[in-house]
C-alpha cells in the first residue's frame, strides 16, 4: 500500500527537525575525501566564454529597490553574462593556510551550493537556440542541447527561460536529512537573485508553471545515462526573464521541441552516503503542472521606505557576504530597521518580489538586540495584516501583543514581550553567537498546514519563500552598512515551545541575523576572476 505523500512530507519535516539533545541524521563527521566538487561541468559539451560586464551596469540599489528601471538592456549575449554573472557568478576567493574556496553571488547552506543554473532560449545574437549550463567558476556556458530540427518560433525573441536544479548530494554531504530544506532555502535565495541581477538590467522575470517532470525533459536532467545515480540533479523552478511577457508559442517550443543532448555530468565525489528520507521526500513533493496564477491580490502599500546608499545595485550584489561574527555592539537606526522590514512586505512590483507574486505565507518573528529607539524583545512583523486573526490564537495567550507606535503606519509590527533576547536567540539557533551579537535576529513562521493543504510540493514552496526573504535581508543589510546571515540550523520544537505553538498550523522554517560584523582578519580575499584573464567588455 503507498503512503500519502502529503503524510512523508510531515514524516521529513519531523525527522529532520533539530533538538538541543538530538540533531536531525547527519553524516556524524565530515569524510573530506567525499566532499563534492562545487563546480559541475558536462564533460563532452561545448562551452562558451562569457564577458565580464557587471562593472558597466549603474543602475542605484536605491532605485532598483524602489522599482526603477533603465531602459532593457538588448537581449545579447554580453547582457545574459551580466544575469549570470550577478546572480550565480563568483564574488571572491578566500583562502586560509592551504584551503582556497570561491564565494558567489548567491549564498548557499555551508557554502556548498547545490543550486545549478540552465538557459533555454531561442536563437540570440551569438547563442543558438538550445539549452545551456551555467559554469560559475568558467563564466561560461556549456551547450548541452541544441533543438533538432532547428526551432523555429517566428519572430525573435524578448526573452529567455531560466531555470534551477538542485544537486541534493551537495547539501547531503555534511548535513544529513536536513539538507533537503537547505537546498529549498537556497533555490529561493537564488530566485531572488536572479530578481535582483535582472532589474538590474531593466528585465523582468515571471514564474513558469512548469512541472518537474517537463522541466527535467526540457533541461535534460531526466537522462540517467548523463549522471551518477547519486548526484542527479532535482528540476527547481523555471522563469521567463525579459522584457516582455513570454509569447506562449515561443514558451510551448522551448519547452517541449526535441533536442539533442551533450556532455556528460562530472562526478562530483568518488562515493557517496544515502540519504534515502531525502528521496522519499522530493518524491513526495513532486510538483504537477500548475496554471500559472496570481494570487488573490494583497491590499495596496505605500511606495517603499526610501534609503540612502550610493552603490550600484550591481556592486552591492558583488559586495554581499555572510557575518561570520558580529562586534555585539552595532546600534542600527530605527529608521533603517523600518526601511529593511519594508523591503519584506509584498510588493508585487518590487524586485525581488515579482520573481514571486504569491499571497504571502511566511511572517516574521524578531529577536530584537540593538535597534536605536525600539526595546530589546520580541517582535512579529506580519506580511499580510489579515494572518493576525490566525497566528495569535496559536501562539502563548500572555503575549502583550502591542503595536509599534513609532513603525510606519503600515507596518503589522506588534511586540509580544520586552526582554532581553539576546541568550533566547542564540540557544535557539543551535547555540549560535551570530544570534545574539547582532543587531536583529529573525525566525521565520510558515502558515503550515494551511500551504500543505494545497499540495505537497508547497513544502518546497515555503523554505523558497524564506530564502527569498533572507535575499532581501542580505542586500538591505549590506546597503545599510551592516551584514547579514542566513541560520539554518536551529532547535526547530524550542522555538515553537517559545511561542507557544503547539501543533504545525505554524512552523519556524528558517532564521537569519543582522548585525555589525567582525571580519575574519586570517582569511586572504582575492577578486573571482582574476583566473580567467577575460577583460571586462
Ligand atoms: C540557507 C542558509 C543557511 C545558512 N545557515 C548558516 C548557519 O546556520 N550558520 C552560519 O554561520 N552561516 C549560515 N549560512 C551562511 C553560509 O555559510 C554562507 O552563505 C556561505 O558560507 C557562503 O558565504 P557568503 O554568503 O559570504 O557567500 C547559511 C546560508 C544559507 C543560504
Amino acid at each position: 500500500m503507498s503512503i500519502d505523500p502529503l503524510q512523508l512530507v510531515y514524516q521529513y519535516h519531523h525527522e529532520s527537525k533539530h533538538h538541543p539533545e538530538r540533531y536531525a541524521p547527519g553524516p556524524g563527521g565530515l569524510d573530506w575525501a567525499t566532499q563534492p566538487d562545487p563546480f559541475r561541468v558536462y564533460e563532452g559539451a561545448p562551452a562558451l566564454d562569457l564577458d565580464l560586464g557587471a562593472d558597466c551596469q549603474t543602475l542605484a540599489f536605491t532605485a532598483a529597490r524602489a522599482g526603477m528601471r533603465l531602459d532593457p538592456s538588448p537581449l545579447d549575449l554580453m547582457h545574459i553574462g551580466v544575469l549570470l554573472e550577478l546572480s550565480f557568478g563568483l564574488s571572491a576567493w578566500k583562502s586560509y593556510g592551504h584551503s582556497r574556496w570561491a564565494l558567489r553571488c548567491n549564498p548557499s547552506s555551508g557554502n556548498l551550493h547545490p543550486t545549478e543554473c540552465y538557459l533555454v532560449t531561442t536563437d540570440q545574437l551569438h547563442l543558438e537556440a538550445g539549452v545551456y549550463h551555467y559554469v560559475s567558476r568558467d563564466h561560461s556556458l556549456e551547450q548541452r542541447a541544441l533543438f533538432e530540427p532547428k526551432l523555429q518560433t517566428g519572430s525573435p525573441s524578448n526573452g529567455l527561460v531560466l531555470a534551477l536544479s538542485s544537486i541534493h548530494w551537495r547539501e547531503a554531504w555534511k548535513y544529513g536529512l536536513r539538507a533537503y530544506r537547505y537546498c529549498q532555502h537556497d533555490a529561493g535565495h537564488a530566485l531572488a537573485a536572479v530578481g535582483y541581477a535582472a532589474a538590474a538590467l531593466g528585465w523582468r522575470v515571471v514564474r513558469l508553471g512548469w512541472s518537474d517532470a517537463e522541466l527535467a525533459a526540457a533541461l535534460g536532467l531526466d537522462r540517467a545515462q548523463d549522471f551518477d545515480p547519486a548526484e542527479r540533479e532535482a528540476p527547481d523552478l523555471a522563469l521567463w526573464v525579459g522584457d516582455e511577457e513570454a509569447p506562449q508559442a515561443t514558451l510551448d517550443a522551448l519547452l517541449t521541441a526535441p533536442r539533442r543532448f551533450a556532455g556528460v555530468a562530472n562526478r562530483l565525489s568518488p562515493d557517496h552516503l544515502d540519504w534515502y528520507g531525502i528521496e522519499t521526500v522530493h518524491q513526495a513533493c513532486e510538483r504537477p503542472t500548475i496554471e500559472p496564477k496570481t494570487d488573490e491580490k494583497a491590499p495596496p502599500l505605500p511606495p517603499i521606505l526610501p534609503i540612502e546608499c550610493t552603490a550600484s545595485a550591481a556592486n552591492l550584489i558583488r559586495r554581499r557576504r555572510s557575518a561570520v561574527a558580529f562586534d555585539g555592539t552595532t546600534q542600527l537606526p530605527a529608521e533603517h530597521w523600518f526601511a529593511m522590514l519594508d523591503a519584506l512586505l509584498p510588493r508585487s512590483v518590487l524586485p525581488p518580489h515579482d520573481t514571486w507574486n504569491r499571497r504571502p505565507l511566511i511572517h516574521l518573528v524578531l529577536f530584537v538586540h540593538w535597534v536605536e529607539g525600539v526595546d530589546p524583545g520580541l517582535y512579529v512583523l506580519l506580511r499580510d495584516e489579515a494572518a493576525i486573526s490566525r497566528l495569535r490564537p496559536s501562539l502563548r495567550d500572555d503575549w502583550s501583543w502591542e503595536r509599534v507606535s513609532n513603525a510606519p503606519a503600515h507596518f503589522s509590527l506588534w511586540r509580544l514581550v520586552q526582554a532581553d533576547a539576546r541568550a533566547a536567540a542564540r540557544g535557539l539557533s543551535c547555540h549560535q553567537d551570530i544570534a545574539a551579537d547582532s543587531c536583529f535576529a529573525v525566525a521565520m513562521l510558515a502558515e503550515f498546514d494551511a500551504a500543505l493543504k494545497d499540495g505537497p510540493w508547497h513544502y518546497r514552496e515555503l523554505f523558497w519563500e524564506c530564502g527569498l526573504l533572507g535575499q532581501i535581508l542580505y542586500l538591505e543589510a549590506e546597503a545599510a552598512g551592516v551584514r547579514g546571515t542566513g541560520i539554518g540550523c536551529f532547535f526547530d520544537d524550542a522555538v515553537h515551545d517559545l511561542l507557544g505553538i503547539r501543533d504545525s498550523r505554524w512552523q519556524s522554517l528558517y532564521h537569519f541575523t543582522v548585525g555589525g560584523p567582525l571580519e575574519d582578519l586570517r582569511l586572504q580575499t582575492e577578486p573571482p576572476y582574476a583566473h580567467l584573464d577575460r577583460t571586462a567588455a
